[in-house]
């Protein structure tokens, strides 16, 4: 393994991927963040915390390939890859056209596919690796409008397992973190009736924060965490017990 580790984190540069991407630097991991549009966060956020970032949409495999092949020219062999990328569409199933299902699809399981498709054999070829899948309550519980979301979070699962049984004996660890409701942009689509709630649901009595579920991260990337394969940590503050 190198000295410096090499992180890879989609979506990395707001919300939970950004306290990812925050937290792994602090480790003195190499990080290099993943953005899609927000160009002008992106660059702020580089600026505050000297993560190298990188305009990636994950959904198209052949952007994916190049941006890998220019990180592994560029910095070396990525060890740490965390699928964080995600985004919502939602509504109630009757009001859900195509463009919601696909968009969703398209982005949270196929980018997940892309970029451990693209890194994988990287991984096995120096027989050590991290994939860390950001999957959600949502995808344990299934959720009121979400179920283009909810699909790819279940899904997400259970490509960890699969992937974890395939890596293990090549030294490549593969988990999930479900997160509960946290504290990010994205919960700003939820309706203030709906938010009251869920946030009632939570016997925590609050929303997580995105620090909270990097920790998360953090522990499974470690190398002392190699025995840790196949699982899903959960975050939700015991909304949902499992
Ligand atoms: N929990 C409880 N009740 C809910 C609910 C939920 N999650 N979602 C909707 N409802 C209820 C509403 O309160 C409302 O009830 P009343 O008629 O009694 O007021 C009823 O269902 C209809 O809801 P809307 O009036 O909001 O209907 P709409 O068609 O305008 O919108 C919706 C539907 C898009 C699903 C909207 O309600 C919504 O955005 N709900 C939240 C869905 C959600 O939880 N998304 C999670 C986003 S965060 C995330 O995804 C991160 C993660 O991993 C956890």
């Amino acid at each position: 393994m190198p000295e410096k580790q090499i992180a890879l984190v989609s979506g990395g540069t707001r919300g939970i991927g950004a306290a990812i991407s925050a937290r792994l630097i602090k480790a003195e991991y190499e990080v290099i963040a993943l953005y899609n549009q927000n160009e002008e966060q992106a660059n702020n956020f580089k600026r505050e915390t000297n993560v190298h970032i990188l305009k990636c949409d994950v959904s198209h495999y052949d952007t994916c390939a190049d941006t890998i092949e220019n990180i592994q020219n560029e910095y070396g062999k990525i060890s740490v890859l965390v699928n964080n990328a995600g985004i919502t569409r939602d509504g109630f199933f009757h009001k859900m056209d195509r463009q919601m299902w696909s968009d969703v699809i398209n982005t949270n399981l196929n980018g997940v596919f892309n970029l451990t498709h693209l890194i994988w054999p990287s991984m096995i070829e120096n027989g050590y690796g991290r994939v860390i899948n950001i999957s959600s309550i949502n995808g344990q519980t299934g959720q009121m409008g979400q179920a283009n979301y909810s699909a790819t979070k279940a899904a997400v699962l259970g490509f960890t397992r699969t992937l974890a049984l395939e890596g293990a004996r090549r030294g490549v660890t593969v988990n999930a973190v479900a997160p509960g409701y946290i504290e990010t942009d994205m919960m700003a689509s939820i309706p203030e009736k709906v938010l009251d709630k869920i946030i009632a649901k939570i016997p925590i009595g609050r929303l997580g924060k995105a620090d909270e579920i990097a920790r998360c991260v953090e522990f499974l990337a470690d190398p002392a965490s190699s025995f840790i394969t196949g699982s899903t940590l959960t975050a939700n503050g015991a909304q949902h017990l499992v």
